[in-house]
């Protein structure tokens, strides 16, 4: 189990910082042609938010913050994949801004749980 929630933890962490590193680029108009991996990345993302929840639920702990995690990675792929036909023109920034804050949240959800779980794992240990 602590070896999940450190993989899982890593996984968000790492694939966090490149979304957030490309994001900057592709915002200052470099390298666009790197946007797929940007993407893959976000499916880590949510691959890493998904196994902080099935931890959640197989620990029986912080499940009610684990179903908020589990709807914000929805959420982040849904915008992520059509934000390009949101709002074109002038008003496009918005999106852009939403998309931004939308996926910082998804990293401090996905991390506030993995420390609750890490919290939880270290009493069970001393318990
Ligand atoms: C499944 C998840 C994600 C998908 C599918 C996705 C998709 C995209 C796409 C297609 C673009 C290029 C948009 C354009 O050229 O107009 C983009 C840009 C960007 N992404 Fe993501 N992204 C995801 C997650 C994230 C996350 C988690 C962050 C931040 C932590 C992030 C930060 C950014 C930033 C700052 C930009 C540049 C500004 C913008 O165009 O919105 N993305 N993303």
């Amino acid at each position: 189990m602590k070896i999940a929630i450190i993989a899982s933890r890593v996984l968000l962490g790492v694939s966090g910082v490149a979304l957030l590193l490309l994001g900057i680029l592709f915002w200052t108009g470099h390298a666009l042609t790197l946007v797929p991996l940007h993407m893959l990345l976000g499916a880590l993302l949510v691959l890493s938010m998904w196994m902080l929840v099935a931890i959640s639920l197989h620990a029986r702990t912080a499940m009610g913050f684990a179903a908020v995690v589990l709807a914000w990675s929805l959420i982040v792929p849904l915008l992520g994949m059509t934000q390009m036909q949101l709002l074109p023109g002038s008003g496009h920034w918005m999106i852009q801004v939403l998309h931004l804050l939308v996926g910082i949240a998804a990293m401090g959800l996905g991390g506030v749980l993995a420390k609750r779980l890490t919290a939880q794992q270290a009493r069970d240990v001393m318990a």
